[in-house]
Protein backbone atom coordinates (compact mmCIF):
# COMPACT_ATOMS: atom_id res chain seq x y z
CA UNK A 1 0.00 0.00 0.00
CA UNK A 2 1.50 3.19 -0.72
CA UNK A 3 1.75 6.05 1.62
CA UNK A 4 -1.25 7.95 -0.09
CA UNK A 5 -3.52 4.95 0.24
CA UNK A 6 -2.47 4.77 3.32
CA UNK A 7 -3.37 8.86 4.41
CA UNK A 8 -6.85 8.47 2.73
CA UNK A 9 -7.33 5.23 4.67
CA UNK A 10 -6.83 7.33 7.70
CA UNK A 11 -8.81 9.89 7.08
CA UNK A 12 -11.52 7.84 6.23
CA UNK A 13 -10.85 5.83 9.33
CA UNK A 14 -10.95 9.15 11.27
CA UNK A 15 -14.70 9.95 9.84
CA UNK A 16 -15.70 6.79 10.57
CA UNK A 17 -14.36 7.17 14.25
CA UNK A 18 -15.94 10.94 14.22
CA UNK A 19 -20.04 9.04 13.66
CA UNK A 20 -19.02 6.93 16.51
CA UNK A 21 -17.05 9.27 18.95
CA UNK A 22 -19.37 10.51 21.94
CA UNK A 23 -18.93 12.65 24.60
CA UNK A 24 -15.13 13.16 25.84
CA UNK A 25 -13.91 10.48 27.64
CA UNK A 26 -14.44 10.54 31.38
CA UNK A 27 -13.00 9.04 34.65
CA UNK A 28 -12.92 9.79 38.35
CA UNK A 29 -10.20 11.77 38.58
CA UNK A 30 -10.84 14.39 36.17
CA UNK A 31 -12.06 17.24 37.70
CA UNK A 32 -13.60 19.79 35.42
CA UNK A 33 -12.75 23.78 36.12
CA UNK A 34 -14.38 24.89 32.92
CA UNK A 35 -17.46 24.41 30.92
CA UNK A 36 -18.69 25.74 27.90
CA UNK A 37 -22.65 27.06 28.34
CA UNK A 38 -24.63 24.35 27.45
CA UNK A 39 -26.12 26.04 24.43
CA UNK A 40 -23.18 26.67 22.93
CA UNK A 41 -22.62 22.72 22.29
CA UNK A 42 -25.76 22.44 20.43
CA UNK A 43 -24.49 24.88 18.01
CA UNK A 44 -23.81 23.60 14.17
CA UNK A 45 -20.44 22.38 13.75
CA UNK A 46 -20.04 21.98 10.04
CA UNK A 47 -18.50 19.22 8.04
CA UNK A 48 -14.87 19.58 7.86
CA UNK A 49 -11.99 16.81 8.18
CA UNK A 50 -10.15 18.81 10.65
CA UNK A 51 -13.16 19.18 13.02
CA UNK A 52 -13.72 15.55 12.61
CA UNK A 53 -12.29 12.04 14.29
CA UNK A 54 -9.74 13.28 16.46
CA UNK A 55 -9.40 16.80 14.98
CA UNK A 56 -12.61 16.96 16.93
CA UNK A 57 -12.55 19.78 19.69
CA UNK A 58 -12.36 19.46 23.36
CA UNK A 59 -14.76 21.85 25.53
CA UNK A 60 -13.66 21.08 28.73
CA UNK A 61 -10.08 22.23 30.77
CA UNK A 62 -9.81 19.70 32.98
CA UNK A 63 -7.07 18.86 35.54
CA UNK A 64 -6.37 15.18 36.41
CA UNK A 65 -4.06 13.63 39.31
CA UNK A 66 -3.02 10.29 40.12
CA UNK A 67 -3.48 8.77 36.31
CA UNK A 68 -3.50 5.20 35.34
CA UNK A 69 -0.31 4.13 33.84
CA UNK A 70 0.54 0.72 31.64
CA UNK A 71 4.16 -0.17 32.05
CA UNK A 72 6.79 1.55 34.24
CA UNK A 73 7.50 5.39 34.33
CA UNK A 74 11.53 6.06 33.68
CA UNK A 75 12.88 6.95 37.19
CA UNK A 76 15.02 9.63 35.85
CA UNK A 77 12.31 11.17 33.79
CA UNK A 78 10.78 13.87 35.98
CA UNK A 79 9.24 16.90 34.30
CA UNK A 80 6.03 18.07 32.20
CA UNK A 81 5.52 16.96 28.95
CA UNK A 82 3.31 20.01 26.76
CA UNK A 83 2.14 20.21 23.30
CA UNK A 84 0.17 23.08 21.19
CA UNK A 85 -2.46 22.66 18.87
CA UNK A 86 -5.79 24.44 17.40
CA UNK A 87 -8.92 23.78 19.48
CA UNK A 88 -11.95 25.71 17.92
CA UNK A 89 -13.52 27.36 21.04
CA UNK A 90 -16.83 27.96 19.09
CA UNK A 91 -18.12 26.68 15.41
CA UNK A 92 -16.51 29.02 12.87
CA UNK A 93 -19.07 31.71 11.40
CA UNK A 94 -18.25 29.49 7.80
CA UNK A 95 -15.03 27.86 6.89
CA UNK A 96 -12.58 26.60 8.92
CA UNK A 97 -8.66 26.23 8.21
CA UNK A 98 -6.53 23.88 10.34
CA UNK A 99 -3.89 26.66 11.04
CA UNK A 100 -7.17 28.66 12.50
CA UNK A 101 -8.62 26.91 15.80
CA UNK A 102 -8.05 28.39 19.15
CA UNK A 103 -4.64 27.48 20.68
CA UNK A 104 -4.59 24.63 23.64
CA UNK A 105 -1.86 23.16 25.71
CA UNK A 106 -2.08 20.30 26.85
CA UNK A 107 0.59 19.04 29.78
CA UNK A 108 1.24 16.03 31.19
CA UNK A 109 3.42 15.97 33.89
CA UNK A 110 5.75 13.01 35.90
CA UNK A 111 6.87 13.40 39.44
CA UNK A 112 7.94 10.76 41.90
CA UNK A 113 6.24 8.01 39.62
CA UNK A 114 3.17 9.76 39.18
CA UNK A 115 1.11 11.25 36.33
CA UNK A 116 -1.09 14.12 36.48
CA UNK A 117 -2.44 16.19 33.34
CA UNK A 118 -4.03 19.21 32.39
CA UNK A 119 -5.16 21.12 29.18
CA UNK A 120 -5.83 24.72 29.00
CA UNK A 121 -6.64 27.04 25.85
CA UNK A 122 -4.26 29.79 25.64
CA UNK A 123 -6.64 33.01 26.49
CA UNK A 124 -5.77 35.36 23.68
CA UNK A 125 -7.35 38.51 22.90
CA UNK A 126 -9.40 36.62 20.19
CA UNK A 127 -9.92 33.96 22.71
CA UNK A 128 -11.51 36.41 24.66
CA UNK A 129 -13.16 38.70 22.09
CA UNK A 130 -15.41 35.64 21.22
CA UNK A 131 -15.82 33.85 24.80
CA UNK A 132 -17.44 36.97 25.90
CA UNK A 133 -19.45 37.37 22.58
CA UNK A 134 -20.07 33.18 23.02
CA UNK A 135 -19.92 32.96 19.18
CA UNK A 136 -17.32 33.15 17.02
CA UNK A 137 -16.53 36.55 15.56
CA UNK A 138 -13.68 35.88 12.98
CA UNK A 139 -13.96 34.70 9.46
CA UNK A 140 -11.97 32.16 8.33
CA UNK A 141 -8.34 33.17 5.65
CA UNK A 142 -11.07 30.63 3.10
CA UNK A 143 -14.47 32.77 3.61
CA UNK A 144 -15.01 35.55 1.26
CA UNK A 145 -13.73 38.67 2.24
CA UNK A 146 -15.78 40.64 4.87
CA UNK A 147 -14.55 44.15 3.72
CA UNK A 148 -16.71 46.00 6.52
CA UNK A 149 -15.16 44.05 9.42
CA UNK A 150 -11.89 43.93 7.43
CA UNK A 151 -11.87 47.93 7.68
CA UNK A 152 -13.52 47.47 11.29
CA UNK A 153 -10.17 45.66 12.50
CA UNK A 154 -8.01 47.41 10.48
CA UNK A 155 -9.21 51.22 11.82
CA UNK A 156 -9.07 49.52 15.30
CA UNK A 157 -5.28 48.41 14.56
CA UNK A 158 -6.14 44.66 15.02
CA UNK A 159 -5.12 41.96 12.85
CA UNK A 160 -8.49 40.80 11.00
CA UNK A 161 -6.78 36.96 11.31
CA UNK A 162 -6.41 37.05 15.05
CA UNK A 163 -3.20 35.56 16.91
CA UNK A 164 -4.84 31.77 18.22
CA UNK A 165 -0.93 30.85 19.42
CA UNK A 166 -1.87 27.28 18.40
CA UNK A 167 1.18 25.95 16.84
CA UNK A 168 4.76 25.22 18.74
CA UNK A 169 5.98 26.02 22.38
CA UNK A 170 9.48 27.09 23.06
CA UNK A 171 11.28 27.97 26.34
CA UNK A 172 13.65 30.99 26.37
CA UNK A 173 14.88 32.74 29.45
CA UNK A 174 12.97 31.21 32.19
CA UNK A 175 9.65 31.68 30.18
CA UNK A 176 7.28 29.39 28.13
CA UNK A 177 5.90 30.67 25.09
CA UNK A 178 3.15 29.53 22.81
CA UNK A 179 3.99 30.86 19.06
CA UNK A 180 1.67 31.22 15.79
CA UNK A 181 2.41 32.06 12.66
CA UNK A 182 2.44 35.62 12.82
CA UNK A 183 1.53 37.35 15.84
CA UNK A 184 4.15 37.87 19.12
CA UNK A 185 4.24 34.95 21.37
CA UNK A 186 2.02 34.33 24.27
CA UNK A 187 3.42 33.93 27.55
CA UNK A 188 2.68 30.71 29.41
CA UNK A 189 2.85 30.09 33.48
CA UNK A 190 4.02 26.53 34.54
CA UNK A 191 2.81 24.08 35.62
CA UNK A 192 -0.89 25.54 35.37
CA UNK A 193 -0.55 26.92 31.87
CA UNK A 194 -2.77 29.69 32.69
CA UNK A 195 -2.18 32.80 29.76
CA UNK A 196 0.14 35.69 31.06
CA UNK A 197 -0.69 37.32 27.89
CA UNK A 198 1.36 38.81 24.82
CA UNK A 199 4.95 38.80 25.26
CA UNK A 200 6.94 41.48 23.22
CA UNK A 201 10.53 40.76 24.62
CA UNK A 202 9.74 44.01 27.22
CA UNK A 203 8.74 46.15 24.17
CA UNK A 204 11.33 45.45 21.77
CA UNK A 205 9.67 42.80 19.45
CA UNK A 206 8.92 44.95 16.62
CA UNK A 207 7.55 41.91 14.16
CA UNK A 208 6.05 38.68 14.47
CA UNK A 209 7.43 36.09 15.82
CA UNK A 210 6.86 32.45 13.48
CA UNK A 211 6.39 29.28 15.57
CA UNK A 212 9.56 27.57 15.13
CA UNK A 213 12.31 30.01 16.64
CA UNK A 214 15.55 28.26 17.30
CA UNK A 215 17.64 28.29 20.34
CA UNK A 216 21.46 27.96 20.55
CA UNK A 217 21.92 25.50 23.60
CA UNK A 218 25.64 26.86 23.53
CA UNK A 219 25.25 30.66 23.48
CA UNK A 220 21.28 30.60 24.87
CA UNK A 221 20.65 32.76 21.93
CA UNK A 222 17.36 32.32 19.89
CA UNK A 223 16.89 33.02 16.64
CA UNK A 224 13.34 33.85 14.83
CA UNK A 225 11.84 35.59 11.85
CA UNK A 226 8.67 37.24 9.89
CA UNK A 227 7.31 37.22 6.75
CA UNK A 228 5.27 39.30 4.94
CA UNK A 229 1.96 39.27 7.26
CA UNK A 230 1.48 42.79 6.54
CA UNK A 231 0.97 44.46 3.09
CA UNK A 232 3.51 47.34 3.97
CA UNK A 233 6.09 44.79 5.90
CA UNK A 234 9.13 43.73 4.28
CA UNK A 235 9.17 40.39 3.05
CA UNK A 236 11.55 38.98 5.92
CA UNK A 237 12.67 40.56 9.26
CA UNK A 238 14.88 38.38 11.22
CA UNK A 239 15.54 38.79 14.73
CA UNK A 240 17.98 37.30 17.86
CA UNK A 241 17.16 37.36 21.17
CA UNK A 242 20.36 36.73 23.85
CA UNK A 243 19.73 34.26 26.55
CA UNK A 244 18.31 36.80 28.98
CA UNK A 245 15.89 37.59 26.52
CA UNK A 246 17.15 41.06 24.86
CA UNK A 247 16.85 41.32 21.73
CA UNK A 248 20.41 42.43 20.47
CA UNK A 249 19.95 41.91 16.28
CA UNK A 250 17.15 42.79 14.02
CA UNK A 251 17.78 43.17 10.10
CA UNK A 252 15.22 43.01 7.12
CA UNK A 253 16.07 40.54 3.89
CA UNK A 254 14.57 41.27 0.69
CA UNK A 255 13.06 38.40 -1.15
CA UNK A 256 11.70 39.06 -4.91
CA UNK A 257 8.10 38.17 -3.52
CA UNK A 258 6.53 37.52 -0.37
CA UNK A 259 6.69 33.76 0.52
CA UNK A 260 5.21 31.65 3.47
CA UNK A 261 8.48 30.52 5.35
CA UNK A 262 7.23 28.52 8.25
CA UNK A 263 10.46 27.31 9.79
CA UNK A 264 14.34 28.01 9.75
CA UNK A 265 17.06 26.51 10.67
CA UNK A 266 20.54 27.65 12.59
CA UNK A 267 24.25 26.19 12.72
CA UNK A 268 26.76 27.50 14.99
CA UNK A 269 27.39 30.77 12.71
CA UNK A 270 24.64 30.53 10.45
CA UNK A 271 21.20 30.67 10.16
CA UNK A 272 19.54 29.20 7.24
CA UNK A 273 15.98 30.60 5.56
CA UNK A 274 14.00 28.47 3.14
CA UNK A 275 12.60 30.39 0.20
CA UNK A 276 10.01 28.34 -1.43
CA UNK A 277 7.46 29.28 -3.95
CA UNK A 278 4.30 29.31 -2.13
CA UNK A 279 3.43 32.85 -2.70
CA UNK A 280 1.10 35.12 -1.52
CA UNK A 281 -1.07 37.08 -3.77
CA UNK A 282 -3.17 39.12 -1.33
CA UNK A 283 -4.27 41.32 -4.51
CA UNK A 284 -5.60 38.11 -5.84
CA UNK A 285 -6.92 37.55 -2.27
CA UNK A 286 -9.08 40.43 -2.05
CA UNK A 287 -10.67 39.41 -5.44
CA UNK A 288 -11.66 36.18 -3.96
CA UNK A 289 -8.97 33.88 -5.15
CA UNK A 290 -6.76 31.85 -2.80
CA UNK A 291 -4.49 33.86 -0.87
CA UNK A 292 -1.29 31.74 -1.87
CA UNK A 293 -0.28 30.41 -5.10
CA UNK A 294 1.91 27.90 -5.57
CA UNK A 295 4.52 29.01 -8.36
CA UNK A 296 7.75 26.12 -8.66
CA UNK A 297 8.81 28.51 -12.21
CA UNK A 298 9.84 30.59 -9.59
CA UNK A 299 12.39 28.24 -8.01
CA UNK A 300 13.15 27.89 -4.56
CA UNK A 301 16.44 28.22 -2.87
CA UNK A 302 18.21 28.39 0.76
CA UNK A 303 19.25 31.84 2.16
CA UNK A 304 22.74 31.21 4.86
CA UNK A 305 23.31 34.35 6.59
CA UNK A 306 25.79 34.77 9.50
CA UNK A 307 24.46 34.76 12.59
CA UNK A 308 24.56 38.24 13.45
CA UNK A 309 24.78 39.94 9.99
CA UNK A 310 22.96 42.64 8.32
CA UNK A 311 20.13 41.38 5.72
CA UNK A 312 21.85 42.14 2.78
CA UNK A 313 24.79 40.01 3.22
CA UNK A 314 22.87 36.79 2.76
CA UNK A 315 23.90 33.92 0.30
CA UNK A 316 21.35 32.04 -1.35
CA UNK A 317 21.89 28.75 -2.48
CA UNK A 318 19.47 27.16 -5.60
CA UNK A 319 18.05 24.06 -4.95
CA UNK A 320 15.11 22.05 -6.78
CA UNK A 321 11.73 23.79 -6.27
CA UNK A 322 10.03 22.32 -3.04
CA UNK A 323 7.70 22.93 0.05
CA UNK A 324 9.15 22.87 3.25
CA UNK A 325 7.33 23.26 6.71
CA UNK A 326 9.89 21.99 8.92
CA UNK A 327 13.27 21.44 9.47
CA UNK A 328 15.08 18.18 11.65
CA UNK A 329 18.86 20.71 12.66
CA UNK A 330 21.49 22.15 10.26
CA UNK A 331 25.09 22.14 10.89
CA UNK A 332 28.43 23.13 9.48
CA UNK A 333 30.44 19.93 8.28
CA UNK A 334 34.09 20.86 6.57
CA UNK A 335 33.39 23.23 3.42
CA UNK A 336 29.50 22.65 3.70
CA UNK A 337 26.68 23.42 5.35
CA UNK A 338 24.21 20.76 5.88
CA UNK A 339 20.41 21.08 6.14
CA UNK A 340 18.17 18.28 7.04
CA UNK A 341 14.26 18.43 6.76
CA UNK A 342 11.03 17.18 5.65
CA UNK A 343 10.39 17.89 1.89
CA UNK A 344 6.90 18.04 0.00
CA UNK A 345 7.47 18.13 -4.06
CA UNK A 346 4.74 20.90 -4.02
CA UNK A 347 3.02 22.48 -1.38
CA UNK A 348 0.45 20.11 0.34
CA UNK A 349 -3.20 20.12 -1.04
CA UNK A 350 -4.88 18.71 1.85
CA UNK A 351 -4.14 21.99 3.67
CA UNK A 352 -6.15 23.61 0.83
CA UNK A 353 -5.27 27.19 0.79
CA UNK A 354 -3.98 26.24 -3.07
CA UNK A 355 -5.36 24.75 -6.36
CA UNK A 356 -3.36 21.55 -7.14
CA UNK A 357 0.51 22.17 -8.55
CA UNK A 358 0.43 21.88 -12.24
CA UNK A 359 3.71 21.32 -13.11
CA UNK A 360 5.48 19.54 -9.87
CA UNK A 361 9.14 19.70 -10.36
CA UNK A 362 9.95 16.94 -7.82
CA UNK A 363 13.20 15.65 -6.86
CA UNK A 364 11.82 12.60 -6.17
CA UNK A 365 9.14 11.95 -2.72
CA UNK A 366 6.51 9.79 -1.52
CA UNK A 367 3.99 8.86 -3.84
CA UNK A 368 0.80 11.65 -3.83
CA UNK A 369 3.01 14.82 -3.28
CA UNK A 370 3.73 13.48 0.54
CA UNK A 371 7.01 14.82 2.47
CA UNK A 372 9.75 12.95 3.02
CA UNK A 373 13.13 13.04 4.75
CA UNK A 374 15.66 14.91 3.08
CA UNK A 375 19.03 16.19 3.00
CA UNK A 376 20.46 20.03 1.61
CA UNK A 377 24.42 20.10 1.13
CA UNK A 378 25.33 23.74 0.44
CA UNK A 379 29.07 24.03 -0.56
CA UNK A 380 30.47 27.29 1.05
CA UNK A 381 33.40 26.65 -1.58
CA UNK A 382 32.40 26.05 -4.70
CA UNK A 383 28.12 27.77 -4.14
CA UNK A 384 27.04 24.52 -5.30
CA UNK A 385 23.95 22.53 -4.18
CA UNK A 386 23.91 18.35 -3.97
CA UNK A 387 20.27 16.97 -2.01
CA UNK A 388 18.48 13.94 -1.89
CA UNK A 389 16.07 12.38 -0.25
CA UNK A 390 16.62 9.83 2.59
CA UNK A 391 13.86 7.45 1.88
CA UNK A 392 10.94 7.24 0.60
CA UNK A 393 8.07 7.11 2.75
CA UNK A 394 6.46 9.92 4.28
CA UNK A 395 7.51 11.78 7.72
CA UNK A 396 6.63 14.78 8.77
CA UNK A 397 6.58 16.49 12.20
CA UNK A 398 10.98 16.16 12.27
CA UNK A 399 12.69 16.43 15.66
CA UNK A 400 15.87 16.27 17.11
CA UNK A 401 17.80 16.14 20.33
CA UNK A 402 17.22 20.27 20.73
CA UNK A 403 20.66 20.14 22.89
CA UNK A 404 21.87 19.41 19.61
CA UNK A 405 20.49 22.51 17.81
CA UNK A 406 22.70 23.74 15.27
CA UNK A 407 25.11 20.82 16.12
CA UNK A 408 26.69 17.99 14.02
CA UNK A 409 23.42 15.09 14.83
CA UNK A 410 23.19 11.58 14.23
CA UNK A 411 19.47 10.53 15.07
CA UNK A 412 16.47 12.12 13.53
CA UNK A 413 12.74 11.50 14.63
CA UNK A 414 10.04 11.93 12.22
CA UNK A 415 6.25 10.95 12.01
CA UNK A 416 5.04 8.84 9.43
CA UNK A 417 1.83 7.49 7.81
CA UNK A 418 0.00 8.70 11.07
CA UNK A 419 0.63 6.15 13.11
CA UNK A 420 4.14 5.55 13.22
CA UNK A 421 7.46 7.41 14.97
CA UNK A 422 10.58 6.82 12.88
CA UNK A 423 13.94 7.07 14.09
CA UNK A 424 16.75 8.06 11.40
CA UNK A 425 20.85 7.25 11.53
CA UNK A 426 21.70 9.99 9.59
CA UNK A 427 25.12 8.35 9.61
CA UNK A 428 24.39 4.90 8.95
CA UNK A 429 21.52 5.89 6.39
CA UNK A 430 19.09 3.58 7.93
CA UNK A 431 15.89 4.05 9.83
CA UNK A 432 13.88 2.05 12.38
CA UNK A 433 10.36 2.12 12.75
CA UNK A 434 7.85 2.07 15.93
CA UNK A 435 4.43 1.49 14.31
CA UNK A 436 2.03 1.93 17.17
CA UNK A 437 -0.47 0.11 15.40
CA UNK A 438 -3.94 0.23 13.03
CA UNK A 439 -6.28 3.10 14.48
CA UNK A 440 -3.30 4.26 17.05
CA UNK A 441 -3.06 8.35 15.66
CA UNK A 442 -0.13 9.34 16.69
CA UNK A 443 1.86 13.21 16.56
CA UNK A 444 5.02 14.41 16.84
CA UNK A 445 7.37 12.57 19.12
CA UNK A 446 9.88 15.34 21.76
CA UNK A 447 13.04 13.62 22.28
CA UNK A 448 13.85 14.08 26.09
CA UNK A 449 17.42 13.09 27.31
CA UNK A 450 18.39 10.47 29.83
CA UNK A 451 19.67 12.53 32.85
CA UNK A 452 22.84 9.96 32.59
CA UNK A 453 22.64 9.46 29.01
CA UNK A 454 26.28 8.55 27.21
CA UNK A 455 25.09 8.34 23.28
CA UNK A 456 23.13 10.66 21.22
CA UNK A 457 19.93 8.46 21.40
CA UNK A 458 20.34 7.74 24.77
CA UNK A 459 16.97 9.12 25.82
CA UNK A 460 13.07 8.54 25.32
CA UNK A 461 10.66 10.02 22.30
CA UNK A 462 7.36 10.82 24.09
CA UNK A 463 4.04 11.56 22.02
CA UNK A 464 0.32 11.21 22.59
CA UNK A 465 -1.75 8.42 20.85
CA UNK A 466 -5.62 8.46 20.15
CA UNK A 467 -6.70 4.94 19.85
CA UNK A 468 -9.98 4.85 17.82
CA UNK A 469 -11.60 1.57 18.91
CA UNK A 470 -11.02 2.17 22.70
CA UNK A 471 -12.11 6.10 22.34
CA UNK A 472 -8.67 6.98 24.48
CA UNK A 473 -5.83 9.10 24.64
CA UNK A 474 -2.52 8.26 26.16
CA UNK A 475 0.69 9.38 26.48
CA UNK A 476 3.03 6.89 24.99
CA UNK A 477 7.55 6.96 26.06
CA UNK A 478 9.48 4.64 23.73
CA UNK A 479 13.03 4.57 24.85
CA UNK A 480 14.71 5.60 22.15
CA UNK A 481 17.73 3.09 22.55
CA UNK A 482 15.23 -0.20 21.74
CA UNK A 483 13.17 1.92 19.32
CA UNK A 484 10.82 -0.65 17.92
CA UNK A 485 10.26 -2.23 21.27
CA UNK A 486 7.13 -2.02 23.11
CA UNK A 487 6.72 1.69 24.97
CA UNK A 488 8.11 2.01 28.67
CA UNK A 489 5.14 3.67 30.05
CA UNK A 490 1.19 4.60 28.54
CA UNK A 491 0.08 7.47 30.63
CA UNK A 492 -4.11 7.17 30.26
CA UNK A 493 -5.36 10.66 29.73
CA UNK A 494 -9.07 10.66 30.92
CA UNK A 495 -10.22 13.18 28.09
CA UNK A 496 -9.84 12.91 24.59
CA UNK A 497 -6.44 14.97 23.57
CA UNK A 498 -6.76 16.09 19.73
CA UNK A 499 -4.18 16.12 17.14
CA UNK A 500 -2.14 18.75 17.53
CA UNK A 501 1.46 20.27 16.43
CA UNK A 502 4.32 20.81 18.52
CA UNK A 503 5.50 19.98 22.00
CA UNK A 504 8.33 20.13 24.11
CA UNK A 505 9.47 18.78 27.51
CA UNK A 506 9.94 21.09 30.75
CA UNK A 507 12.65 19.74 33.09
CA UNK A 508 11.63 19.34 36.48
CA UNK A 509 13.82 21.95 38.01
CA UNK A 510 12.20 24.69 35.65
CA UNK A 511 8.34 23.46 37.14
FE1 LIG B 1 5.18 23.84 12.51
Amino acid sequence: MNSHSLHAKSVAASRRSFLKTGAALGAAAALPSFFLRAADKQKKWPDNSFLQGNWTPVHEEITADNLKIIGKLPADLEGMFVRNGPNLQFPPKQNYHLFEGDGMIHGVRLRAGKASYRNRWVRTAAWQEENKANKALYSSILDPIDFTFLAKQLLAGKNPFPNRANTALIWHHGKLLALWEGGAPHEIKVPGLETVGEYNFGGALKHPCTAHPKVDPKTGEMMFHAYGVAPFQPNLVYSVADRKGKIIHTTQIKLPRPVMMHDLAITGKFTLFLDAPFVMDMAGAMLGKPPFKWEPKFGARIGVLPRHAAGDKVRWFEIKPCFVFHVFNAFEDGDEVNLYGCRYPSFPDFLNLNPPAANDQGAGGAEGGAPVAYRWRLNLKTGKTTEGALDEFDCEFPRVDDRLAGAKTRYGYGLSSGTALVKFDFVKDRNERHDFGKGRETGEGVFVPRKDGKNEDDGYLISFVYDHAERRSEMAIIDCRDFKKAVVARVLIPQRVPNGFHGMWLDDDVL
